[in-house]
């Protein structure tokens, strides 16, 4: 079957959190099991655009109400990432670095989207499915059942998967006439709570809801920043599918971001040498216990809890761990945590940035990943981590409940309940006592690497369910 993924974020064309490395994956094993899927971003002005070569496959016109921005569709020349990319590239809106935050998301995803329909009305596509991923491809489902100039594609099925439930790209009626003309008798499909909301839209439009976990299907039935009703009246035609990760990517025998490779027989010795050579660079101690933090510092990931939870545990443990936190985000968080150094020199220390290259190094040399997250839809962070032998510490939340078993119940992992400093550093004291038993902390790490998270399975599942609509 041909399909189309319409996202913001895609690895390695841009990256800002999870979704990307979803979108970079999931289509390249759909590929391998004969289909063909294939990728459509918006071109950004980044490192990727400008490395790479492309042919230029389509030039068009759109127009958001009063205005007309020219388009170019833009389709990458090697197809080295196992799937083809196609870049849509509206100079005014999208020549710039990073993917969100500019004032005119709303016009920046909502060209977007009518320059990818236009695409394939022009050139006559017309695909068997489209699969659109959070709310910046969330008015898809809509225009293709409902705007005029979109008839010929009126059948084609499409698939929304919600990432992250708590975006929800809503905007102002003032801004309705950017919609290519449509049945206006049809305006409740866009509208929740008296403003067009694109995730709400794609949840009563797509023929199908995707989470990425099952258990966070269950939570935004009860918590979805105000969708809760809309979920639960939906839930018939939704379904949690866990995510995978890419193991071609993240393979500690061969990833070539790590010092040290290593697999499950010789994991202790590669683990150390990695280990050595994190604590170097970060002027830590390798004989002890070393917790990481590694992602967006924002209040949805716990983060706001690190500086105080690094200071209770620094102080409780004098001299006997070390944590090391890579991310960025909120400013005060991040002023807070690179406060925390001068305080705990030798054993506490903080990247504020994103690095793809230490986040690998990370996994690989740490022996404990803190996920305190509030809400985490799937999370992939503690599979990544599973897989390079590290013990993931995370609260029990959307995909880390379905990820990760604690030791107590014969499992690899430490979990909580609460996203708070007393719960985290319950877990982290818990964490100590298995790395002083090495035994069970070597088990525990060996059951890990062998748990299988590949993408295989989740590419099979969405297949299935494309097809209980295609056919
Ligand atoms: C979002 C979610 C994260 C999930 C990722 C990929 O970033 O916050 O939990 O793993 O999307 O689906």
């Amino acid at each position: 079957m041909e399909l189309f993924h319409l996202s913001a974020e895609c690895y390695p064309v841009a990256k800002v959190g999870g979704l990307a490395d979803v979108v970079g994956a999931l289509p390249k094993y759909q590929n391998q099991a004969g289909h063909a899927a294939k990728v459509v971003v918006p071109g950004y002005d980044n490192k990727f655009t400008n490395e790479n070569q492309f042919d230029h496959v389509h030039h068009g016109r759109l127009r958001l109400g009063q205005f007309v921005f020219d388009y170019d569709v833009l389709r990458e020349k090697t197809n080295k990432l196992g799937f083809e990319l196609y870049l849509i590239a509206i100079p005014q809106l999208f020549d710039r670095p990073n993917v969100y935050s500019y004032e005119d998301d709303t016009e920046r995803f909502l060209a977007f989207q009518i320059a990818f329909l236009n695409w394939l009305i022009e050139t006559n596509q017309r695909p068997d499915l489209i699969h659109c991923h959070d709310h910046h491809a969330g008015l898809v489902p809509f225009m293709v059942s409902h705007c005029y100039n979109y008839e010929p594609l009126r059948n084609v099925p499409t698939v929304l998967t919600i990432h992250n439930g708590q975006y929800q790209g809503w905007f102002g009626f003032d801004k309705i006439d950017y919609l290519p003309d449509f049945d206006r008798w049809r305006t409740g499909f866009l509208e929740w709570n008296g403003i067009v909301n694109p995730l709400a839209s794609a949840i009563k439009c797509a023929w199908k809801v995707t989470t990425v976990s099952p258990s966070y299907l269950n939570e935004i039935s009860e918590s979805a920043n105000g969708l809760e009703t809309l979920l639960r009246f939906e839930r018939p035609k939704s379904v949690g599918i866990l995510n995978g990760i890419d193991t071609q990517v993240w393979d500690p025998k061969t990833d070539p971001m790590l010092e040290h490779h290593y697999n499950v027989k010789n994991f202790k010795a590669g683990k150390t040498k990695n280990k050595k050579f994190l604590c170097e660079q970060f002027n830590l101690d390798p004989n002890k216990p070393l917790f990481t933090f590694i992602g967006r510092l924002v209040g949805e990931k716990g983060a706001d809890l690190l500086p105080q939870m690094c200071s209770v545990a620094l102080n409780a443990n004098p001299g006997e761990i070390n944590i090391l936190i890579l991310g960025s985000g909120d400013p005060g968080v991040e002023a807070a945590l690179q406060g925390l150094q001068h305080f705990y020199h030798g054993y506490y220390n903080a990247y504020i940035g994103y690095n793809e290259k230490l986040a690998h190094l990370c996994y690989a040399g740490a022996d404990f990943l803190l996920m305190p997250s509030r809400v985490e839809p799937c999370g992939l962070n503690q599979m990544y981590a599973l897989r390079y032998g590290t013990i993931p510490i995370v609260r029990r939340t959307g995909g880390l409940r379905d990820t990760v078993r604690d030791i107590g119940d014969g499992g690899f992992g430490i979990c909580h309940d609460q996203t708070s400093v007393f719960d985290v550093n319950h877990s982290v004291t818990r964490a100590i006592d298995l790395f002083h038993d090495q035994k069970r902390f070597d088990e525990a790490r060996q059951t890990a690497m062998h748990i299988d998270h590949s993408w295989e399975r989740a590419a099979q599942q969405y297949i299935q369910l494309y097809e209980s609509i295609i056919y």
